[in-house]
């Protein structure tokens, strides 16, 4: 039953519900770098374009479900069919297999099983497997490792003439077998015929009381059927992440690469070690990124961008030549070129800055749309906001959008001069040109060059303070 890669399908076991991250989450739902690890394994399946992935679910399928939904939005996936099974207890790999199996098409000749919690595997990790399997069609193969420190793997048997005997899981060893170094990955390609014989052999006789998947390499072996072990040097994209500090090291390792190809790209950073960018952000060259600095999401930052340190930007887009000074926050917004912000400023979502806007310190803003040059330099609140051109909104001004039920929005036109402490009461629209006297709370609409002031009149007392100490007797 040699592999022929005719039509080749994967299967993802990801039914587990990974006891060791001590979660409500299932495992493969935790992310790594801005994508679950889920997303990530389905992306390395994905680029070898099988006909077919199935994903066995189990606990909290339904999450799983939907993440899936949303994965199949992406390019990657659309044209893929992605198929769930259920594995409602979860009784092992091996179970996992037998069902995942179930669904793959009748078409099919070859099955890819993956993991789903090994989030660095590369299409490049997976090539010497289909390589081998194309040279010397075997009817399975599977990727090794050495391991320094191997606990907790399945260790890789072999006899004396190196020839694989069969896997036995961590808690089966021998003392012996413990000594081993060379390990399971848990990927496995195989002819579908001889899978399925040797899934239907399965005995739960070890340690967990499992059906294991690793026991179909020990039938290969009985059966004389041609196995193949294809030893790979890449530790990490081969490692599962059974725990957080397990998830922790392969993150920090993933972000270290992320950040030497930014780096390699003409992107600096004061200190790469403190730095997180998630996987589909995009950074132009000769943009500095501070300490302490978080870039989530879809994030684009173009060229020539400074980014002082510890800021945190989600899906947001920052044009080139612009300055974000020390610890803002900035979500799904817009910032346009060479325009400057914070220290200590919060851009919430539907902030669309055009150029040269500056926004200062102790600023929120949120569904606003600043025209080119508009300066908000401190303590002051735009929301739900339309500000023309070279307006100057003066320290402390708050625009007044919600009436306890309902969003109102505040419309101030190009030319305008906001004195501080000016609440405006929306819905509100100050004409161009016009000035707003500070202090003032604006309840009516400024017409286009005029003043409006909006507050109580000024008296002076004359000689208060005397007469006060008379009546009180302080000196
Ligand atoms: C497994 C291998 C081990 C190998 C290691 C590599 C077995 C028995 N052991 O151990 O030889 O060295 O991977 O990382 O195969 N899953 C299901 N249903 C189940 C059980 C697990 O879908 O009933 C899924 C999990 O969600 C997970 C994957 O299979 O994504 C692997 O399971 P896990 O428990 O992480 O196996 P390991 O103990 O790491
Ligand atoms: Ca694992």
């Amino acid at each position: 039953m040699p592999l022929s890669l005719q039509q080749l399908e994967v299967i993802v076991l990801a039914a587990g519900k990974g006891t060791r991250m001590k979660s409500q989450l299932p495992k493969v739902l935790h992310r790594l770098c801005g994508q679950s690890l889920l997303e990530r394994v389905l992306r390395t399946a994905a680029a070898l374009e099988p006909a077919r992935i199935v994903v066995v679910a189990g606990y909290q399928a339904d999450l799983l479900k939907e993440e899936i939904e949303k994965l199949k939005l992406h390019p990657f996936l659309s044209d893929i069919n992605v198929v769930i099974t259920l594995q409602e207890q979860q009784n092992g790999t091996g179970h996992a297999a037998q069902i995942g199996l179930k669904k793959i098409s009748a078409k099919a000749d070859s099955v890819l099983i993956l993991p789903g919690d090994s989030p660095l595997l590369r299409e490049e990790d997976l090539r010497p497997l289909l390589t081998a399997a194309k040279e010397s069609a075997p009817s399975l193969c599977f990727l090794s490792c050495l391991h320094p420190s191997p606990s907790g793997f399945g260790r890789i048997k072999r006899d004396s003439d190196g020839a694989v005997l069969g896997i036995v899981e961590h808690k089966d060893c021998s003392a012996e077998e413990l000594g081993i170094n060379e390990i399971n990955t848990s990927i496995y390609l195989a002819d579908k015929a001889f899978l399925s014989d040797a899934l239907q052999s399965l005995e739960a006789n070890n340690a967990q009381g499992e059906l294991y998947l690793t026991d179909i390499v020990a039938r290969a072996v009985s059966d004389k059927q041609k196995l193949i072990a294809v030893s790979t040097d890449q530790l990490e994209p081969v490692l599962g992440a059974n725990t957080r500090a397990e998830l922790s090291d392969l993150e920090r390792f993933r972000r270290e690469q992320i950040n030497r190809a930014w780096m390699e790209s003409g992107v600096s950073f004061e200190d790469p070690a403190n730095a997180y960018i998630d996987e589909a952000v995009k950074i132009g060259p000769d943009t500095f990124i501070g300490a302490g600095t978080k870039l989530r999401g879809q994030t684009v930052v173009e060229n020539n961008v400074h980014i002082e340190g510890n800021t945190l930007i989600v899906d947001s887009h920052v044009a080139e030549g612009s300055l974000i000074r020390f610890s803002c926050e900035i979500e799904s917004s817009k910032i346009g070129a060479r325009c400057e912000i914070g220290p200590f400023a919060h851009l919430r979502p539907g902030s669309f800055l055009w150029d040269k806007v500056k926004i200062g310190n102790f600023v929120e803003t949120k569904k606003a749309e600043l025209y080119h040059g508009v300066k908000v330099n401190h303590l002051s609140y735009i929301g739900d906001a339309e500000v023309g051109g070279g307006t100057n909104i003066g320290a402390g001004t708050i625009t007044c959008n919600y009436d306890g039920s309902k969003k109102h929005k505040t419309k101030i036109d190009a030319g305008c001069f906001i004195g501080s402490n000016t609440a405006l009461v929306a819905p509100v629209e100050v004409g161009q040109g016009a000035y707003v006297a500070a202090g003032s709370t604006i309840t009516q609409n400024v017409p286009a060059g005029s003043l409006g002031v909006a507050r109580g009149q000024q008296r002076n007392i004359d000689g208060w303070a005397e007469r006060k100490k008379m009546i009180t007797g302080e000196k």
